[in-house]
């Protein structure tokens, strides 16, 4: 399969490219700008959100998910994107949003037991929304309570349904037929929750990743990863057919298995929120390793950037790991200049403080660091410390330290095997290879 030993580039679609001076990342800035990616020899891009949206969670909150937002631009130009991306040898993958719509939605208004509402007048259980707060929220004009497990604008889908599985897989061939190469799917483990909707218990031990107030005191055994999501992804790839199905499964390794059913890869999580020490490292990368598809990820839109998270000092080490480590791998714009996280925006635009994520690429040194002609929606941060155009022509560069990677990786056998090494440092075996990463 293509994706196996693929090397995926994640692009925020606001903050690449813009092409018409309004300040925001397009379409039609993105095929600009894919020579960038063919220079960094990667094989695919994802795209993050491009569907009308009323942007409550920027994108991920959709209200139509076959057309695209005209902030981005047109069917057409995503038509045109396809093209040139193929052109060049790139595949293409969208993001998949499954799990809930935006309430503007119009399904929420003429399909409502597509979503969850709850059976009482007030939140039935106990559930908690990942941004803080009860799970469950009044419907004004029904009066009905419904349930979002992200921000109250992202009314939960109810999988449950047969008219939701076919609408989703619709939605799926839809962008199939228009030459997509497959989908990073959103809040795979989300997708079904408990059918009595239990209270979720108290968390007895502590969740190992990031979770915001109160949904961290819960075990979430019944909002979340219930065994009948299996069928789900069934629908899922029966639509899908061949193409790629990537998952953000946001639990420990020892729950994949499930979701590898019938996704092919899903994202090595442990690594992303492993402190860069190589004891960590290793306890995080052996058991993921073992399960033969998931995609190495170091950093995305969601959770600090790698520069500001493992330090300057070893983005280059990272780099290293993420690109020989056996497998599919993912880049998040940016971490191949050094971006660090930027000051964000006042006020924020997203409640979730995630801005300082998604500042905009830096192609030159002028202000707008080559990203727009226009007021930036978000500012560039330091587009004369770092940039593509100055790392380019830089041997030594951050940038050509990825470029030749992503060459010298095509080269290294499949064979795996971590190896007992010195202190504060993590050496595996690629075959005759032997790699060695500094992790304090
Ligand atoms: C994960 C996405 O990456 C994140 O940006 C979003 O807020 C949630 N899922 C909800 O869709």
């Amino acid at each position: 399969m293509w994706w196996e030993n693929a090397v995926v580039y994640q692009i925020y679609p606001r903050s690449f490219q813009d092409s018409d001076g309004d300040g925001i990342g397009d379409l039609r800035g993105i095929a600009q700008r894919l020579d960038h990616l063919v220079d960094l020899g990667v094989d695919a891009f994802w795209l993050s959100p491009i569907y009308p949206s009323p942007l409550a969670d920027f994108g991920y909150d959709v209200s139509d998910y076959t057309a695209i937002d005209p902030v981005f631009g047109t069917m057409a130009d995503f038509d045109q994107l396809v093209r040139e991306a193929h052109d060049r040898g790139l595949k293409l993958l969208l993001d998949l949003v499954p799990s809930h719509t935006s309430i503007e939605h119009p399904w929420f208004r003429e399909h409502p037991d597509r979503y969850i509402w709850s059976p009482v007048d007030g939140p039935p259980n106990n559930w908690k929304s990942a941004f803080g707060g009860s799970a469950w929220s009044p419907d004004e004009r029904s009066g009905r309570w419904y349930l979002h497990t992200f921000y109250p604008e992202q009314p939960d889908l109810d999988w449950r349904n047969p008219e939701v599985v076919t609408a989703m897989q619709e939605v799926v061939r839809f962008w199939l037929d228009r030459g997509v190469d497959g989908f990073r799917v959103d809040a795979v483990n989300l997708m079904v929750k408990d059918a009595e909707l239990r209270n979720d218990p108290p968390a007895t031990e502590g969740f190992p990743f990031p979770l915001v107030g109160e949904r961290a005191e819960l075990d979430h055994v019944y909002s979340a990863n219930q065994p009948e999501v299996t069928h789900a992804l069934a629908a899922l790839r029966a639509a899908a057919g061949e193409a790629l199905l990537v998952g953000e499964v946001y639990l420990p390794t020892a729950e994949y298995p499930r979701y590898l059913e019938h996704l092919d890869l899903v994202f090595a999580f442990e690594l992303l929120f492993s402190p860069w020490k190589a004891a960590r490292l290793r306890a995080a990368i052996e058991p993921a390793a073992a399960l033969k598809r998931v995609a190495w990820v170091l950093s995305n839109h969601d959770f600090d950037r790698l520069a500001t998270r493992v330090g300057v000092e070893n983005v280059r080490a990272a780099a290293e790991l993420l690109l020989t480590l056996p497998g599919a791998a993912f880049i998040y714009q940016g971490d191949e200049i050094g971006l660090p996280n930027g000051p964000g925006h006042e006020p924020p635009y997203d409640r979730a403080g995630r801005d300082r994520l998604r500042h905009p690429m830096q192609w030159d040194a002028s202000p707008g660091g080559g990203f727009t002609t226009g007021e930036p929606w978000l500012k560039p941060i330091d587009p004369d410390e770092r940039n593509v155009e100055a790392q380019r022509s830089e041997p030594g560069s951050l940038l050509n330290h990825y470029r030749r990677l992503i060459a010298a990786r095509r080269e290294l056998p499949s064979a795996f095997r971590i190896l007992d090494s010195a202190p504060r440092t993590l050496s595996y075996e690629r075959g005759d290879h032997v790699v060695t990463i500094r992790a304090e």
